[in-house]
């Protein structure tokens, strides 16, 4: 692969199993270049396969995949999965192999040296936070769950891929290392440059990593869109309920005002109190039941936007949030 962050296209992709299951039915969607794309979706629509198609472990029955406009179905699946940076769903991990060889398996097969296996191995460890020094030596049964997945991270990314395809991979870290590893794989990919797609069944998750969200159903993608775009607008019932239990929460928490803005009438009167754009809902709008405030406008990119009436937000927020 390139040196730089792939564009990943699905373009109607189909997959029927031989058993008869149609596992995907004529998905279409892109994720640009060093953007990270969250895949959502109930056990068994079809995630886990979409991953594979990817790397060619499964091939389409119908549609293309390809990655910078061109097909992974003529691409040799060897060099392809060396490529790429994979943590499947239940970690992979080899059990007889000390973590420390884990995590150097595909600087090894793309023939570095043992300095540079070496070099790459410690620097992966300490980025997924699971010191070398400490734990390189032993083997998968000796780790937690959270620290097997953190080696299987260290694994994905010790090659420096351009790709992630990241399967559940925070699924077993208590909610605090969860959280400090969104955060870092955030920055790592903004700062290496990566294209990520990361399944996840945890609706907040995807809101704080993810540029994109895609919602499967069954094998159907439902809507893909940008956070703000899946907690202000579903495209359906199905796509509202992906969000329902916890859209309050989700909308004041990574909404910005300067995102529903658009979505408030204008009221009469003056909006004296001014407030950014940038700020977090939750924040806004405790700053003006702090001060007492019933309008405002929003100053956003050199405009100033409103008045809005501060109940406004709330009718907003709670729109089909029940
Ligand atoms: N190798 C296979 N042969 C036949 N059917 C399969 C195979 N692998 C998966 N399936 C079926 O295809 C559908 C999609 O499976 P997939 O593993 O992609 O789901 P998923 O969205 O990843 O689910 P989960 O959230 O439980 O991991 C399911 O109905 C599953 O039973
Ligand atoms: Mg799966």
């Amino acid at each position: 692969m390139s040196d730089r962050a792939p564009e990943v296209a699905f373009a109607g992709v189909s997959l029927r199993y031989p058993n008869g299951v149609q596992a995907l039915d004529n998905i279409t969607f892109s994720v640009p270049a060093g953007t990270i794309c969250a895949l959502m979706g109930g056990s068994g629509s079809g995630k886990t396969t979409l991953l594979k198609l990817v790397n060619r472990m499964e091939r389409p029955s119908a549609g293309e995949v390809s990655l910078d406009g061109q097909a992974v179905e003529g691409t040799d699946p060897v060099i392809l999965r060396r490529s790429i940076g994979y943590v499947i769903q239940e970690g992979g991990l080899f059990p007889h192999w000390t973590a420390e060889r884990n995590v150097g398996l595909v600087p090894r097969l793309l023939g570095c040296d043992q300095r540079t296996t070496d070099e790459l191995v410690g620097i992966a460890m300490d980025q997924a936070r699971i010191p070398r020094s400490e734990f390189g030596l032993r083997r998968p049964e000796q780790l937690s769950g959270g620290q097997r997945q953190r080696v299987a991270i260290a694994r994905a990314i010790a090659a420096r891929p351009r790709l992630l395809l990241l399967d559940e991979p925070f699924g077993a870290l208590d909610p605090a290392i969860r959280s400090e590893m969104q955060d870092e794989l955030r920055a790592l990919v903004k700062r290496l440059g990566c294209t990520v797609i990361l399944v996840t069944h945890d609706i907040a998750e995807a809101f704080a990593v993810a540029d994109r969200i895609a919602l499967i159903d069954r094998g159907h993608l439902v809507q893909i869109g940008s956070p703000v775009e899946i907690a202000l607008t579903p495209s359906d019932a199905v796509a509202a309920a992906f969000t329902a239990k916890q859209a309050l929460e989700l909308r004041l928490r990574y909404l910005r005002l300067a995102d529903v803005a658009q979505h408030l009438p204008i009221c009469d009167g003056d909006g004296s109190e001014e407030l950014t754009g940038e700020r977090a809902i939750a924040d806004a709008l405790g700053a003006l039941a702090r001060s007492g405030g019933e309008r405002f406008t929003v100053l956003h990119q050199g405009r100033r936007l409103g008045p809005f009436e501060r109940r406004a937000v709330w009718d907003l927020l709670q729109r089909g949030a029940a």
